[in-house]
């Protein structure tokens, strides 16, 4: 079979590039990933992981890993929303509608973001949205991010560690999310904690690329022991399931309250009157052998809303200009910006401070790749350096430990962060 891959990619390759050399003049901010040869370095990769792989930069979009994780934070609304309500079954309906939007920039995502470098940091403070996050690289092999953020007006704690565990199935790169995130609400003494789905990209090699995230997703309010447990379903051959989320919440007793359902990449809707839109089973079964080849075109684009239903989150529409910058959302299209007054706050190891994402998003790819392979040997060399003396890594603002509310091992917040005390911050740039 993979021959057969491998003969068709390189006709279309050809193809492709004739039309890329009479394109040659025109101005794209995005560059086309027909320029390289991904099957060359993907094909020794098969069933792999991708995390020791050095991939080409070409296949990025602009950001650092630590950067996209910070787009959890685009509906945080939801959050204060679920501080604001009295009823834990309705705080329920919001944080599981936060567990959803926190997904959905994944739509039509398809550029890789950086791989973050052992101690790199980002930050956002966003007070209109009404909180301020940190995240830390805690970890190269396995690569691990923690994060921490917090409400302005202190409604909430959100926090967690993700190993984003890739892999390369010939047609589709997978990525399963490892770890866990946790929300707390300290007016209520209440925590949350949930998985995300797999995400998974089809059609890396030839055809058009298309993104689809399936799994079980629980939230579970760990005090009153509610949970809302959530299938993101597999598209399936005919593409009737695509990008829909159904689930129930349900108390302690397991005795389901409502029905919750929609799409990742629309909306989130509740019914409390009619459970039969959902499937009665919850279990899931995705067989890679199934994957369909084109990206399914739905029979009606809209979820079918049952009268009475409640709608608990909508998605912001993306800019118009959207899909020639890597299909970021406004929120996406800010995470980058450097003013001239962060310049002396920022650590020296904030990704804004990474040259070779800066030297992408200005367009300049021949810089952007000497650049990564200067900065991922120099990390690589100074790993070297400290495994010939008795010197230890240490993460500067996280430390492991474990969740509190599940028990799992997880990388826990040092508390300091917000007092920019850099001294002996690395040089990793
Ligand atoms: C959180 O909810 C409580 C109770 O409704 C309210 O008093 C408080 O102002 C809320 N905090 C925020 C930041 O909305
Ligand atoms: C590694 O050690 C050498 C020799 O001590 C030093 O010159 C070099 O700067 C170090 N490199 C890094 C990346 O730490
Ligand atoms: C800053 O951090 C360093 C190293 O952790 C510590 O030795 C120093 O006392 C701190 N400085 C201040 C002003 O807190």
């Amino acid at each position: 079979e993979l021959t057969i891959v491998v003969g068709k990619t390189a006709q279309i390759w050809d193809q492709a590039k004739r039309q890329d050399q009479e394109n040659t003049n025109k101005d794209s901010p995005m560059f086309s990933r027909n320029d390289v040869s991904i099957w060359s370095i993907l094909k020794k990769c098969i069933g792999m992981e991708l995390s020791k792989i050095a991939m080409p930069v070409i296949l990025n979009e602009p950001l650092s890993f630590l950067q996209r994780l910070t787009e959890y934070m685009e509906h945080t609304y939801l959050i204060h929303q679920a501080n604001t309500t009295t009823d834990s079954m309705e705080r329920m309906k919001c944080v599981a509608a936060f567990a959803v939007s926190a997904v959905a920039s994944q739509w039509e995502r398809t550029g890789k973001p950086f791989n973050p470098l052992l101690g790199e940091t980002y930050e956002l403070i966003r007070e209109d949205l009404g909180f301020r996050w940190m995240s830390e690289q805690v970890s190269h092999h396995p690569p691990v991010s923690a994060f921490h953020a917090e409400g302005l007006q202190e409604d909430f704690l959100f926090h967690g560690s993700i190993y984003p565990k890739l892999k390369f199935w010939g047609k589709s790169v997978e990525a399963e999310p490892k770890g866990i995130i946790s929300l707390e609400l300290p007016k209520y003494n209440e925590a949350y904690t949930w998985t995300n789905p797999t995400c998974c990209v089809h059609n890396i090699i030839v055809g058009q690329l298309w993104i689809e995230q399936y799994g079980n997703v629980e939230v579970i309010n760990h005090k009153t022991g509610e949970r809302c447990s959530l299938i993101f379903k597999p598209c399936g051959l005919f593409g009737k399931e695509l990008h829909k989320v159904e689930g129930y919440i349900l108390d302690k007793s397991k005795k389901k309250l409502c029905a919750i359902y929609g799409k990742w990449t629309e909306l989130a809707i509740v019914s409390h009157t009619c459970f039969k839109v959902v499937s009665p089973c919850l279990s899931l079964q995705t067989s890679v052998d199934e994957e369909p080849e084109e990206m399914p075109l739905p029979d009606g684009d809209t979820v079918q809303v049952i009268p009475g239903s409640e709608l608990i989150w909508r998605i912001v529409p993306r800019p118009d200009n959207s899909a020639e910058f890597y299909a970021f959302s406004t929120f996406a299209m800010q995470l980058n910006e450097l003013e001239e007054g962060m310049k002396g706050v920022l650590p020296p190891t904030d990704c804004r401070l990474r040259p070779d994402i800066r030297h992408m998003e200005k367009g300049d790819m021949d810089s952007a790749s000497a650049e990564k392979k200067r900065v991922e040997e120099k990390q690589r060399l100074s790993r070297k350096n400290r495994s010939k003396s008795s010197e230890e890594w240490k993460t500067r603002w996280f430390h492991q430990g474990t969740n509190p509310h599940n028990k799992a091992q997880d990388w826990l917040y040092s508390n300091s962060y917000w007092d920019r005390n850099y001294s002996l911050l690395p040089d990793i740039y």
